[in-house]
């Protein structure tokens, strides 16, 4: 991580933050939103060549001694000045992570009388099914996700499915022409949501919380798969992207991505780099919920997707986020005297209402 710029960093981060209003109602955790010519090109061209760090999570999975300790100063380290990260040895099988590219391809690829069996639905806030191209579901002109305004639609379709509880009713919809797609996309879905969990005692550990400190909070985990497809695009420039400039929501989000680059995220300098897809690994980024639980010590980093390459791309995020009733407020290692909270409490349910610009469910 030596040419990462910490010093660029904070002096940026500052800046660009205290530039915003100090008033916990309204502050906004995706520090500033600048769409100006200027930024624009930033975003459009990424000509940085700072590193995205990597993570070797194995010290902490294989439990060996001051494994946990030592991978939590790392995330630390990274979160505080990167915010994105490769995560190596994550222990999911690779025929996990291909079965489920497999699915991606099946179901982007049904015939639209299929897809439409399956309408964008929303439940407990979040929305299940598939979403075709050319609609934007998450960008209003009154949401907080993207920070470009004036964005063409997103240029994409996804298929979402999110957590079910033993007991409750289903959510999820499933395609009934797809043998096996259930079966293959849960099985990946159930490995991320088991990683996912184990992060949580990492994030306690390196923000000085007991183990456990966010255990009750997740017991019924937001966590949302989504299914991605980018077809190539017709347009590059003039506002129109895959998916538009935004900082993500939840506390963390995790990527795969196939064999097709297009995604870039802004760096400690203010430029923005091209992401490199690293077998073996996944990408992980943290959200705004972090950005507010820990008094903007730890990043939720802006980053866009443009599909240049002529071909489709396909990518799996899963955004792991606490249950909607967890409120978010900033931790008690966070704040002193001398730093008091940016933030007002509030919960995740609302946080999210907040970000998608609409009421909270
Ligand atoms: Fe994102």
């Amino acid at each position: 991580m030596d040419d990462i710029k910490t010093r660029d960093s904070k002096t940026r981060d500052s800046k660009t933050r205290d530039s915003k209003t100090r008033d916990p109602k309204t502050r906004d955790p995706r520090g500033e939103v600048q769409d100006d010519d200027a930024a624009i090109a930033l975003m459009d061209h990424p000509d940085s060549t700072e590193e995205i760090p990597t993570l070797d999570i194995a010290p902490y999975l294989e439990g060996r001694p001051g494994g946990r300790e030592a991978v939590a100063a790392r995330l630390r380290e990274i979160t505080m000045t990167v915010g994105f990260f490769y995560l190596r040895n994550h222990g999911i099988p690779q025929d996990l992570i291909d079965g489920a590219f497999e699915q991606n391809r099946r179901i982007h690829g049904l015939p639209d009388s299929e897809k439409r069996k399956m309408p964008w639905t929303n439940r407990d806030g979040s929305n299940v099914g598939y979403q075709g191209y050319h609609e934007d579901g998450d960008y209003k002109p009154q949401s907080n996700v993207n920070i470009v305004a004036h964005t063409k639609p997103n240029y994409y379709a996804k298929f979402n499915i999110i957590h079910e509880s033993p007991g409750q009713p289903a959510k999820n919809l499933w395609p009934e022409t797809l043998p096996g797609f259930q079966d293959r996309l849960l099985a990946y879905y159930r490995a991320i949501e088991k990683l996912a969990m184990s992060f949580l005692p990492l994030w306690c550990v390196s923000l000085k919380l007991p183990v456990d400190y966010f255990d009750r909070s997740f017991e019924n985990p937001h966590l949302l798969l989504s299914l991605l497809h980018y077809p190539p695009q017709k347009e590059i420039g003039n506002r129109q992207y895959g998916i538009a400039p935004h900082t993500d929501n939840a506390m963390m989000t995790f990527l795969a991505q196939a064999d097709i680059p297009g995604l870039a995220v802004q760096m400690p300098s203010g430029h923005w780099r091209a992401v490199d897809i690293v077998p073996g690994t996944l990408l992980i980024n943290t959200g705004n919920s972090l950005v507010r639980w820990t008094n903007e010590d730890y990043l939720s980093t802006k980053h866009r997707v443009i599909n240049t390459k002529g071909v489709d791309r396909y990518s799996i995020p899963v955004f792991f986020g606490p249950n909607n009733e967890t409120v978010v407020e900033v931790l008690p290692t966070c704040q002193s005297p001398t730093k008091p909270p940016l933030y007002e409490p509030i919960s995740y349910g609302d946080l999210r209402g907040w970000y998608y610009g609409r009421d909270a469910k």
